[in-house]
């Protein structure tokens, strides 16, 4: 079975585990306990310090991806289509295949809805594996408030979902989508949802690595932070450095 077929089938059996990676190490350390490793445009504000996600290039993506290839063996690998690179199905067709030729990925992921649809829809009958994403879109978002307070927004992120899932994508990722919407959404889809501030109703959960490692210094509802490693890298330095200074590192057995 493929790795597609095996992660659709987890649905109602098993919850499915998703987390961002930019590099090898990270990957290589994901890739033994995640289902699927997405490199996330979230790279853009996490490590480049841009305002917004629309700046990521495709090259960019692409770069860190290879990188992350090196380390997944087993997970799905999944690979975010920067803003700006399927505006139309010509574009679109080119740069999936683009991304997954060079980066060797399974799948690329596209946000929203909309002319999105047909777009998907093409890259689906093209051979490209798809995944959605709805609810918060980070590309196009004015804000970043949840999603599925208003009834008529509500029904759009149900439809949308629905029409994603009839054009093909094997998995949605809902962001920032109220618990019962998410739910409606779960239940009425063949396909996983995986969600990312979107309640326990998905079918599975994604984070941003950095951000549950607490490596990135952020602080929203939806992130759980389940370790402090930059104490850890800090005190590692500051014995490295004490080391430095007072003569006791490099030692006879690290020499030469
Ligand atoms: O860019 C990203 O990392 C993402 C996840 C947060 C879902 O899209």
């Amino acid at each position: 079975m493929n790795k597609i077929k095996i992660l659709i089938n987890k649905k109602n059996k098993s919850k499915i585990i998703c987390l961002t990676a930019y590099s090898k190490n990270i990957a290589l350390i994901l890739d033994n306990h995640c289902d699927m490793v997405l490199v996330g445009d979230s790279l853009g504000s996490v490590l480049y310090n841009y305002k917004s996600t629309r700046s990521v290039t495709l090259a960019t993506i692409i770069e860190h991806a290879k990188s992350v290839k090196m380390g997944v063996k087993k997970s799905l690998m999944i690979v975010d289509m920067p803003y700006n690179t399927y505006s139309n199905n010509f574009e679109a067709l080119k740069n999936a295949k683009k991304i997954i030729s060079k980066t060797k990925c399974d799948a690329v992921k596209l946000e929203g809805a909309d002319k999105v649809v047909n777009i998907i829809n093409h890259l689906v009958k093209n051979n490209i594996q798809v995944q959605g994403h709805l609810g918060v879109l980070p590309q196009s978002a004015k804000n970043f408030r949840f999603k599925g307070k208003k009834l008529s927004e509500r029904n759009k992120i149900l439809n949308d979902a629905k029409l994603l899932e009839k054009a093909g994508v094997f998995s949605i990722v809902l962001e920032c989508v109220e618990s019962s919407l998410a739910k409606t959404i779960t239940k009425e889809l063949k396909i996983p949802t995986i969600g990312i501030g979107a309640s326990i109703n998905c079918d599975g959960q994604v984070l941003v690595t950095d951000d549950l490692i607490g490596l990135n210094q952020i602080n929203v509802r939806f992130v759980k932070k389940y370790t402090n490693i930059t104490k850890q890298i800090n005190s590692a330095i500051i014995n490295f450095k004490n080391d430095v200074k007072n003569k006791k590192f490099p030692k006879k057995k690290h020499s030469y």
